[in-house]
């Protein structure tokens, strides 16, 4: 297996035909019984930043594989904190031979260049601000158990653009599939995309979309603080009771998480039958599973 072909990096090669491999996957794993079919084997899951979801969503998915998840969970007791670099660290993982390599890191950590130097497939699980596509995989998933046919539906994403990794991930992905993308927010955090229809006003970019997907307000990655205060941001691009009566009542609404409560979206939002944000978890286990084994039959080229 050619490793650097079969690692995920990013989405800008993905293919319709891709995509609808790793969504019936995806589907078909949802409704079987876990299948073990790595019996002694192990994935490194080396997190360099935190994580929840995608952290505990790929351990689910390498159980239900039957590969042991060696988890590398941030600096504490590690020899990150006697001064070894990430770059050193992933390769000394890989020296103990896993079959599949899963990594989240910061934007100067070159996962590009680890991926095309190690013998078996790595894994993008959220790298800096350059991309998350294990997350627009699993979002897409989610809507097209909805939908069904993707093209020429709408997804709007509200917040902090420039600074999301899932945005640009989404970014590669929705314009592959046909899904036309726009997005709505204050000036510092749009980021301008060909194609991509951009909106001052909440209310018009609400009636417009198919899906809306907030996005968190990502201060650590802000240089210099954002100029809203977080009622000001709610008042203008918080997903609350009223603004969502701009939303049609068959749309359906996205976060990837975590969530900032009361900032861009309102807690009692989770409770609209138009909420799919517990659904974006539960698919994140099974598309990663379907990831997982994609990845190690080289089927991700
Ligand atoms: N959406 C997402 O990546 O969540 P975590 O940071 O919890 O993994």
């Amino acid at each position: 297996m050619s490793n650097a072909i079969s690692s995920l990096m990013n989405l800008v090669s993905f293919t319709p035909e891709k995509f609808e491999k790793l969504f019936s996957l995806s589907e078909a794993l949802r409704g079987t019984p876990p299948a073990v079919d790595f019996p002694g084997r192990t994935a490194a899951l080396l997190f360099f930043e935190p994580s929840t979801r995608t952290r505990m969503s790929f351990e689910s998915a390498c159980f239900r594989c039957g590969l042991g998840p060696l988890v590398f969970d941030g600096g504490p007791m590690t020899s990150l904190e006697k001064g070894e670099t990430v770059e050193d660290s992933i390769l000394n993982v890989v020296a103990m031979d896993p079959t599949v390599v899963v990594v989240r890191c910061g934007d100067s950590v070159p996962l590009d260049q680890i991926a095309k130097k190690i013998p078996m497939p790595l894994i993008n699980a959220g790298w800096g601000k350059v991309g998350h596509p294990t997350q627009a995989l699993l979002d897409v998933a989610t809507l097209k158990r909805k939908w069904g046919q993707l093209s020429g539906k709408k997804l709007l994403i509200v917040g902090d653009i420039k600074h999301s990794r899932v945005a640009q991930s989404h970014f590669e992905l929705l314009p592959l599939l046909g899904v036309k993308v726009g997005i709505c927010g204050p000036e510092q955090f749009l980021q301008s995309h060909a194609g991509v229809e951009v909106f001052r006003d909440l209310t018009a970019a609400l009636k417009w979309a198919d899906a809306v997907m907030a996005l968190r307000v990502q201060l650590e990655r802000h240089s210099d603080s954002h100029q809203l205060s977080p009622e000001s941001y709610r008042g203008f691009y918080g997903l609350t009771a009223k603004s969502l009566q701009n939303l049609k009542r068959e749309a359906w609404i996205l976060h990837p998480g975590p969530v900032n409560h009361g900032v861009e979206i309102d807690t009692e939002i989770f409770q609209d039958p138009r909420s799919l944000i517990f659904e974006q978890v539960r698919s994140g286990v099974y598309v990663r599973e379907a990831v997982i084994r994609m990845s190690l039959r080289g089927e991700l080229r």
